[in-house]
């Protein structure tokens, strides 16, 4: 198969590995986990695995706190479980991503120690370290996106340090080249290991202001938006000096051989996520796109935000969609148990590599937690906002055996519900596993999904239709039923794919009846 280009084609699945498979029964899943569920993922049809960090922590953040960035953490297993992973996905055809931090890293990071321990540090400069306000206090008013000030203050050395996010994740200084050195010597220990890429976290966020100014209110914020946006991060993220960073990122990738990907976590408006490709194409290869994450399921909505995102993306640049992952709630919760399976035919036909994410396949929802089991930093620090992220990273239910397969120990948060698992769903042709088996293949084998153009064709009632249309005219029309209710379309041809598999090869002449929250491709 002709390698080149395959990002573009392919189709991404995160896993979250402490939640995926546990060998070792300590209840936390782990790389040989990933490991020996590699034939599943590859039998579903993915392309590429992002594996979550799996670094040395203190899992402050659940190894978004990385205290090595060479290293794996014991929880999780040793470097030689992770080339041997590597290699195994590899000669099934599954590409690697990893999740690299570059932002931050954990307090226990060798670093951050150094940095800490005097103002005469060599490494002081390689943190962002402040002198208080006249009045003792912190040196502005930026906030943590977990809640609180983003400045800690350090009595030993009489200064503050930034945290974007916990206070056991001192952001670097990215205005210091040394730092840039040291995460580059990093990102190439992977590169030469063999990882096909990365997923950069908060990438939009690396370069503070130079001035350290305060942020301006935020005047489109109302109650139950995200607490942290009371005021525009205008100078604590999104700083145009973060481009060249990410330009060299890039051209660091673009010396290896083969095509190492780069992945950028942005949550920015779709104007400034796509300045992120970069003038020339030389920043990300694929800027995430969280639209359909903040997008209400609304065919009007959804039309609009497609339309308004393909007209904004600059020449050459490859569009991608994400609907749910570790930090958001999963597709199921988000719209319906009914209506997960029409967003699984969305998400699989729009133009651009879709990212899924692990246990949505299933149809996984939203596993309520009881109080004492919570773990996320961030329900802690902000509790009964619905800001909590344990409901959606919740262990992949693999059989109806003890913990669905899971482990054989106490599974680090509570599993949902018995009956939903990959052993059941298999054996049934119309389950969830079932359709999104379909659609990858379908989507693999048709040009017209997996790299044609996107033709909008309007929303009629509470159906939206669009085509998509291969370079040699053969195209392919997607109807979504957004209703609670039998909605239609206008449409001639054959069923391709539908959420209902009974229909697959049905006939349709001018007008096609959809069910409740019905989807069909129609060639
Ligand atoms: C984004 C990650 O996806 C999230 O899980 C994490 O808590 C923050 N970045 C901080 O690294
Ligand atoms: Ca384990």
């Amino acid at each position: 198969m002709d390698e080149r280009g395959w990002w573009r084609r392919g189709v991404v699945y995160q896993i979250y590995p402490r939640s995926f498979q546990d060998t070792n029964g300590d209840g936390i899943g782990d790389l040989p986990g990933i490991e020996r569920r590699l034939d599943y993922v590859a039998d579903l049809g993915v392309d590429a695995i992002w594996i979550s960090p799996f670094y040395p922590s203190p899992m402050a953040d659940f190894g978004y706190d990385v205290a090595d960035y060479c290293g794996v953490d014991p929880i999780f297993g040793t470097l030689q479980d992770f080339d041997r992973l590597l290699g195994a996905a590899h000669a099934r055809g599954l590409k690697v991503i990893v999740d690299f931090v570059p932002n931050h890293t954990s307090e226990a990071h060798p670093w951050f120690v150094e940095s800490r321990a005097s103002r005469e540090s060599a490494k002081r400069d390689w943190y962002v370290w402040r002198d208080p306000a006249p009045d003792g206090g912190p040196p502005n008013n930026w906030l943590s996106v977990f809640g609180g000030g983003a400045w800690e203050f350090d009595p030993a050395t009489g200064q503050y340090f930034l945290h974007s996010y916990l206070k056991q994740q001192p952001d670097l200084n990215w205005r210091n080249p040394e730092v840039e050195a040291a995460v580059f010597e990093a990102l190439r220990f992977w590169l030469d290991r063999g990882v096909d890429g990365f997923r950069m976290d908060v990438l939009w966020m690396l370069v503070k202001d130079e001035q350290f100014r305060d942020n301006p209110p935020n005047p489109d914020w109302r109650p139950g938006m995200l607490p942290h946006l009371r005021f525009h991060p205008a100078f604590s993220t999104d700083r145009p000096e973060t481009m060249a960073i990410v330009r060299r990122m890039r051209a660091l990738l673009d010396s290896y051989p083969g095509e190492r990907v780069l992945i950028g976590e942005i949550y920015l408006p779709i104007r400034r996520l796509v300045a992120y490709y970069g003038e020339a194409g030389d920043g990300c290869h694929m800027p995430f796109n969280f639209k359909l994450i903040q997008a209400v399921w609304e065919p009007r909505e959804i039309d609009a935000l497609v339309r308004r995102y393909e007209g904004a993306l600059p020449d050459g640049a490859w569009p991608n969609w994400v609907m749910a992952n570790h930090d958001n709630p999963r597709i199921a919760a988000k719209v319906g148990p009914e209506a997960a399976r029409a967003a699984a035919v969305l998400l699989l036909t729009l133009r651009g590599t879709p990212t899924l994410y692990y246990g949505d396949e299933l149809g996984m929802e939203n596993v309520p937690i009881p109080p004492e089991r919570v773990v996320d930093p961030w329900e802690k620090n902000e509790p009964g906002q619905g800001l909590g992220r344990d409901p959606e990273r919740t262990p992949m239910p693999w059989n109806d055996g003890r913990n669905a397969g899971f482990t054989e120990g106490e599974p680090w948060l509570p599993l949902g519900p018995e009956e939903l698992n990959v052993a059941a769903q298999a054996r049934d042709p119309d389950s969830m596993l079932n359709l999104y088996r379909r659609l990858l293949k379908l989507r693999r084998a048709e040009p017209a999904l997996h790299s044609g153009a996107w033709v909008p064709l309007g929303v009629h009632g509470e159906v939206l239709t669009y085509a998509r249309e291969a370079a040699d005219g053969r195209r392919l029309t997607v109807a979504i039923n957004f209703a609670d209710r039998p909605g239609e379309a206008r449409l001639d041809g054959e069923i391709v794919l539908c959420t209902d598999r009974a229909r697959e090869g049905e006939r349709v002449s001018g007008t096609l009846r959809l069910k409740a929250n019905e989807a069909v491709i129609v060639r």
